[in-house]
């Protein structure tokens, strides 16, 4: 980008801060309205723009100033994001970590200025104490652990006595693909039946699905009797590839992904997912009602999961209301 781009975008950054800090502004020139500071990761998934749209609505209904930043999926845009926010004095910051590692320095910053900060979908890995809040977000353990007892269940009903599995895997050291995949393995560890042929990471991009599913298929061919997949895009990247050396994903294949977007949801209604383990993400109305908490100075819960559910053909898919993301 050019320089002079660069200060123009700037300036329109400051002049957008100041519209919002200035909104709260009440007669006698105290603060009145919350200023929120989010980073977003990015857009790479319908659970992230969902997410987006839930942040954005819930902030417009609880009258908090949201000043949102997406960061492309680079971690150097994140902390850029939160020191423009600590320059800028938000009350509160969150921010959705890409990955586990590398923001103590940052957070030390916020820290230091006094600014709280809520952790919203993914976990950060410190050392440090109380450089963070709390964490909104799934129990994604508990998700990995959902999708294999689905697959146990499955295996016993179709007699099974052997079971190759393939793991299309999120982004590698986030706080999802870390626990999904524990959570996961752990639970078929006892499980004599499964073996797991190979893990690679699809970076929770449709792209990148697509391709860890051509590889799969070019190494170990119509061997595979399992896809675990750690979110739906990738999932939905994944089946056309199945389908080019005609098999029949859902049925020659098991498959088994993550989320629970619409898109995904009509492909399971297909029959060309068997589960899907639902992760929300509705997490808005919890941010800002613990957003306002901290800056009213009340204490708040160290952590917040929203409940999840399984989606899969054990049940009458049909009967699945429309998910609004
Ligand atoms: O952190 C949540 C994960 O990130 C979702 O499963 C995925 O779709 C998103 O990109």
């Amino acid at each position: 980008m050019g320089k002079r781009r660069h200060k123009l975008l700037l300036l329109l950054c400051i002049v957008l801060a100041t519209i919002i800090a200035g909104c709260g502004k009440s007669e006698d020139g105290g603060d009145s309205r919350l200023v929120l500071g989010f980073s977003q990761i990015g857009s790479e998934s319908a659970w992230r723009i969902g997410n987006t749209k839930d942040i954005e609505d819930q902030a417009a209904a609880y009258g908090i100033g949201l000043m949102f930043e997406n960061a492309n999926q680079k971690q150097e845009n994140q902390i850029a994001a939160i020191r423009r926010f600590i320059a800028y004095k938000v009350d509160v910051i969150a921010f959705s970590p890409v990955v586990e590692e590398g923001w103590d320095n940052v957070l030390k910053e916020a820290k230091d200025a006094g600014i709280p900060v809520i952790l919203v979908d993914r976990d950060i890995n410190t050392k440090e104490e109380g450089l963070t809040t709390c964490l909104i977000g799934a129990d994604f353990y508990r998700e990995g652990v959902m999708a294999a007892e689905y697959l146990i269940r499955k295996a016993d009903s179709l007699g099974l006595t052997y079971v190759n599995i393939v793991e299309i895997t999120g982004t590698a050291n986030s706080t999802p693909m870390r626990q999904r995949q524990a959570g996961f393995m752990d639970t078929i560890a006892g499980d004599p039946r499964m073996n797991v042929l190979e893990s690679v990471d699809g970076d929770f991009l449709k792209s990148r699905g697509a391709e860890c599913m051509k590889y799969f298929l070019g190494k170990y061919g119509d061997t595979i009797d399992v896809v675990f997949s750690h979110n739906d895009e990738m999932t939905i990247g994944a089946i056309p590839e199945i389908e080019k050396v005609n098999l029949k994903p859902g049925r020659d294949m098991i498959i088994i992904s993550i989320d629970g977007g619409q898109e995904a949801i009509d492909v399971l209604k297909e029959g060309k997912i068997n589960c899907i383990v639902e992760c929300t993400p509705k997490l808005g109305k919890e941010l800002m009602e613990t957003a306002l908490k901290l800056k009213n100075g009340e204490s708040v819960a160290a952590e917040i999961h929203p409940v999840e559910q399984v989606f899969s053909d054990e049940t009458d898919v049909s009967q699945i209301a429309p998910r609004g993301y």
